[in-house]
C-alpha cells in the first residue's frame, strides 16, 4: 500500500500501539474544545479566574495531540486505509499537534498575538481532522446514513437520496444474473464495510466485478474454475476466531448456501455475465442465500 512506512507494519508492537491512536483521540479534541471555551468565558468578569489554568490546560493540549498524531502514524502503517482520506486525515492531524506545540511555546514566551491563531488554528484542523478520521473508519455516510431524507440531503449536499441499487429482478426476467443479483449482495452486506471505496483491508476491494476479480496485490482471490483453490473461498470457509478467516473474528460468517452458491459460481467460471433460472412462483426481492 503507498500509504506506508511499510517495513514497520510487520512488527506487531507498531499496530498494538497504533491502536491506542482511536482511545486517545478523544483527549486532545476534549481538552481543545474546553481550551476553546475557556477562552471565550475568560472574557466575562465572572469566569476571570479561569484564566489562570489556561497554561496547564494548552499543554496538556499539545501533549495529547502530539501523541495521539504519533500513534496515528503507527496505526496508518496497517494499510488499508482510502488514500484521500488517510492524507487529509494524517495532515490535519499532524497539523493539530504542531499548532498545539506552538500555542504552547507562544504561551509560554507570554506572544498572546500568537497564542490565539495558532488556538483557532488547532480548534479548525482538529475539527476537520475528525471529520476525516471518521469517514476513514466508518465510511463518509456514517452520520447521514440513516438521517431522515430532508437531513441528509442538506448536510450531504445530495440533491436526491443515493440508495444502493436494489438488485434488477424485472418480472419478465426469468433469469438471475449471478454476479449482480446473488454474489455482490453477499459481498454487499458483509464484506465491504472492509473491502470498499473507504477502506481497502489487504488491498482488496469487493464492490464491483472489475475490484473483485483483481485481486489483492496483484494476486487473484477468486481463479475461475477453481474454487478449490481461490484463497477468497478458503477464506469464508474457515472456522470463526481462526487466523485468516473472513469475515474475521466473531463477526458472523457466509452461510453455507451463500458460500455453495460462491464456489457454483466460480466453478462455472466466474463470468459476470453467468445465469440462473429463477424459481417459478413467488421470489423475494432479495435472492439472499440460496
Ligand atoms: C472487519 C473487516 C473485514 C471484513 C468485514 C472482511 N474482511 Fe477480508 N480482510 C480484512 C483484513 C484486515 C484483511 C488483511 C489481513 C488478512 O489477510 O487476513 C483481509 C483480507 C482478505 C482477503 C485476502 C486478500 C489477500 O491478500 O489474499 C480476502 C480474500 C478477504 N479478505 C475476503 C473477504 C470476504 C469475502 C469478506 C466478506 C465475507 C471479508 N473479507 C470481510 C478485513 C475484513
Amino acid at each position: 500500500m503507498l500509504n506506508c512506512l511499510c517495513p514497520l507494519a510487520y512488527f506487531a508492537p507498531v499496530l498494538f500501539l497504533g491502536r491506542f491512536h482511536l482511545v486517545l483521540l478523544h483527549l486532545p479534541i476534549g481538552i481543545l474544545l474546553l481550551l476553546a471555551a475557556l477562552e471565550v468565558a475568560c472574557r466575562f468578569q465572572r469566569f476571570k479566574g479561569l484564566a489562570a489554568a489556561r497554561g496547564f490546560i494548552i499543554g496538556l493540549a499539545a501533549i495529547s495531540a502530539a501523541v495521539t498524531a504519533g500513534l496515528g502514524w503507527l496505526l496508518a502503517t496497517a494499510g488499508g486505509y482510502n488514500a484521500d482520506l488517510l492524507f487529509w486525515h494524517r495532515w490535519l492531524g499532524t497539523g493539530v499537534a504542531v499548532a498545539a506545540l506552538l500555542a504552547w511555546a507562544a504561551w509560554a514566551w507570554g506572544k498572546s498575538a500568537l497564542y490565539y491563531p495558532l488556538l483557532v488554528v488547532a480548534v479548525v484542523a482538529m475539527v476537520l481532522a475528525a471529520h476525516f478520521g471518521g469517514s476513514l473508519s466508518e465510511g463518509s455516510d456514517y452520520l447521514t446514513a440513516y438521517a431522515p431524507d430532508a437531513v441528509r440531503n442538506f448536510l450531504t449536499g445530495a440533491p436526491t437520496t443515493v440508495r444502493p441499487a436494489a438488485p434488477k429482478l424485472a418480472a419478465h426476467r426469468r433469469r438471475s444474473i449471478v454476479y449482480s443479483d446473488i454474489i455482490q449482495p453477499i459481498f454487499a452486506q458483509n464484506c465491504i464495510r472492509c473491502h470498499g471505496a473507504h477502506r481497502e483491508k489487504g488491498g482488496l476491494r469487493l464492490d464491483s466485478y472489475a475490484y473483485l476479480m483483481n485481486g489483492s496485490h496483484g494476486r487473484q482471490v477468486v481463479i475461475p474454475g477453481h474454487p478449490g483453490h481461490s484463497v477468497l473461498i478458503r477464506r469464508v470457509s474457515l472456522p470463526p476466531m481462526t487466523r485468516h478467516r473472513m469475515p474475521p473474528g466473531r463477526r458472523p460468517g457466509l452461510t453455507a448456501d451463500q458460500i455453495a452458491i460462491l464456489r457454483w459460481w466460480i466453478r462455472r467460471g466466474a463470468t459476470r455475465k453467468s445465469r440462473v433460472r429463477r424459481p417459478r412462483g413467488p421470489v423475494g426481492p432479495k435472492a439472499g442465500g440460496a
